[in-house]
């Protein structure tokens, strides 16, 4: 049975591939510092999959944990996640950003390299495109000059990968997500944001469970067809398959270079009133929202092409956005 690390396990994008990982069969190590999660995270994985994974809270920051961690376990592959994700923080605090984010990347690839440990999976993002000149957005697109520090911990962590690939013949594939939405059929596991959510759907949920007043809408005055700004929503269980599909790309040496990168999304693009009006109809209720003016970053539309990911990974996306929506409201009441 091949053994898997996953870093930062027991978050939002974690805690679904973990359970996916279990499916396949993987054995499965989780790494996270509960930083921005709950141990109660654990008990509702093995609820669902029947099978305790192995866990370590550890801080990636601490380098000698971290070579203690790989001196005691023998990793078949990691799926790295563990990182900082607020926009807004990353740019008011970005040292610490750039600490956490690129330190703890680069002290497991130190120790990757000094045991000869191979197959790397990392979280990136669609934000290394900034807006595209062309829509929908494939590979072959330029990774554009990052807006916030978070969307450069990105780049840069790309970089260091690819770099560390060709110096130590490692393989690695990094996966750029657009946007993760939803939660696990079961509805045990979900998004957990803390305080009040900068993120479009927990924002949503949050308003039509009563917790928050109202949404803002941040613009209505884009080039789009309604006006508000175009995303592309992925349900998190087709993006945490994704990672299975990589992982064994790189296990089955079916990749075709060093360090490879694909976008991870459903390939459709919903405007801001479209998932309302999408939502309004998955959780039979009218939504209170109002028009405000564009947040500072955003950016008018990114939704992905996929083909050379559904090509390439063997792979593609099983869920509706209505689904997605469904559930990520699901979970909103099962927490108020
Ligand atoms: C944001 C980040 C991106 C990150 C991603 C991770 C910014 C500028 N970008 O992407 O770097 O990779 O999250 O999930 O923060 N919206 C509202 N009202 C709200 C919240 C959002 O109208 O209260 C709109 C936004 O303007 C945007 C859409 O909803 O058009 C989606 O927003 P969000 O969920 O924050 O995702 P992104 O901005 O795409």
């Amino acid at each position: 049975m091949k053994k898997i690390l996953v870093t930062g396990g027991l978050g939002f994008i974690g805690s679904h591939t973990v359970v996916e990982l279990q499916h396949e069969g993987f054995e499965v190590i989780i790494i996270d510092d509960l930083s921005n999660t709950t141990i109660g995270v654990l008990d509702n994985i093995t609820e669902i999959t029947g099978k305790k994974p192995d866990f370590h809270q550890i801080d990636l920051r601490k380098k000698k944990e971290v070579t203690t961690f790989f001196d005691n376990n023998k990793i078949d592959g990691i799926i790295h996640f563990a990182a900082f994700k607020a926009v807004g923080e990353s740019v008011q605090n970005p040292l610490d950003y750039y600490e956490n984010n690129i330190g703890s990347l680069v002290y497991i690839l130190q120790e990757m390299r000094n045991r000869k440990l191979d197959n790397f999976i990392f979280s990136s993002s669609c934000t290394v495109y900034g807006q595209a000149d062309e829509l929908p957005i494939t590979e072959n697109a330029p990774v554009k000059k990052a807006e916030s520090t978070y969307g450069n911990t990105k780049q840069i962590g790309e970089e260091i990968i690819e770099e560390t690939c060709k110096a130590h013949h490692l393989n690695a594939i990094a996966l750029r997500y657009f946007n993760p939405i939803g939660a696990h059929d079961s509805i045990k596991i979900g998004e957990l944001p803390l305080g009040v959510p900068q993120n479009l759907i927990p924002f949503v949920t949050q308003t039509a469970a009563g917790i928050r007043k109202e949404l803002s809408v941040f613009g209505d005055d884009y080039p789009t067809p309604d006006g508000t700004a175009i995303r592309d929503y992925i349900h998190v269980v087709d993006l945490a398959k994704a990672h299975i599909a990589a992982l064994k790309r790189l296990l089955n040496k079916n990749n075709k270079q060093n360090f490879e990168f694909f976008n991870v999304g459903s390939g459709k693009g919903s405007s801001v009133l479209e998932v309302i009006k999408a939502f309004e109809k998955a959780s039979k209720k009218p939504l209170n929202y109002k028009i405000v003016g564009r947040r500072e970053g955003d950016i008018t539309a990114a939704f992905a092409d996929t083909t050379i990911a559904n090509k390439e990974l063997n792979w593609k996306t099983e869920k509706t956005l209505d689904e997605a929506l469904s559930s990520a409201w699901k979970w909103q009441l099962k927490q108020s």
